[in-house]
């Protein structure tokens, strides 16, 4: 296969910029810089950009710690805001990739981007009710009375003020204006209205683990880095388990 076709294949670079970064020299196959677009390249061979080795394969994965103020959407009709896949290196999307369900604009944490639409709509699914872990801090106390009311009717499931009823829901407090929520299912800001229920607004959210995978530690807020096999095979387990 021609070199900048498989680059451009494997990466979010256009074939334009591919080209243009093998004539600036940025590009090495097997430890040889790349002098032509049109060189042969194949599936096995180790193909670094500036350094930094292409991952060549169907599917990429990308666990990204979502900063505030960046919206979880493609670039389609967002020219104006950066998109979380305006904060990820090129070597870990590829052009079809798209983030795991969304996380509103100022929810910071665990989100997943990837081009695998199959295992994507599966983790959203209900029917695989995958677990979604956040850390909500809000403006309000939980006393004592207050939190045992809450945990038991988040346990039972509430219903929201347009209507919609809420699957169980596991609340853990962990100080007074902290609680951590398990949810198996993404509504249109749901945490935000089930908090508001009790007249408690939400200030911070961020979501600590999907499925199986939790927010590394050591990923700052807005680094991405590729999911390992270890994670991926976890998340794909995830998913049969809960068939
Ligand atoms: N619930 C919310 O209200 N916001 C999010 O970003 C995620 C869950």
């Amino acid at each position: 296969m021609r070199l900048d076709k498989i680059l451009a294949d494997n990466t979010a670079f256009s074939r334009n910029d591919i080209k243009k970064l093998i004539l600036k020299k940025c590009v090495e196959i097997n430890g040889i810089t790349a002098k032509k677009p049109n060189e042969n390249a194949e599936f096995g061979d180790e193909i670094k950009i500036k350094g930094k080795t292409i991952p060549l394969r169907e599917f990429i994965y990308c666990i990204v710690n979502k900063p505030k103020g960046v919206l979880s959407a493609t670039k389609d009709g967002y020219y104006n805001t950066k998109t979380v896949l305006d904060i990820i290196p090129a070597e870990f999307k590829k052009k079809d990739s798209f983030p795991v369900g969304r996380l509103d604009k100022n929810t910071t944490g665990l989100l997943l981007v990837t081009n695998n639409g199959d295992l994507a709509h599966k983790l959203l699914s209900p029917k695989f009710h995958v677990k979604k872990t956040y850390t909500v801090t809000v403006d309000g106390t939980f006393d004592a009375v207050l939190a045992e009311e809450i945990t038991e009717k988040f346990k039972n499931g509430v219903t929201l003020k347009d209507g919609t009823a809420l699957k169980p829901a596991e609340l853990k407090i962990l100080s007074k204006h902290k609680a951590e929520i398990t949810l198996t299912e993404g509504k249109f800001h749901q945490i935000k209205r089930m908090f508001g229920l009790f007249n408690l607004p939400v200030e911070e959210l961020q979501r600590t683990s999907f499925g199986p995978l939790k927010l590394p530690k050591d990923l700052a807020e807005g680094q991405s880095r590729l999911l390992t096999d270890y994670e991926l095979e976890k998340l794909k387990c995830t998913i049969e388990n809960n068939k």
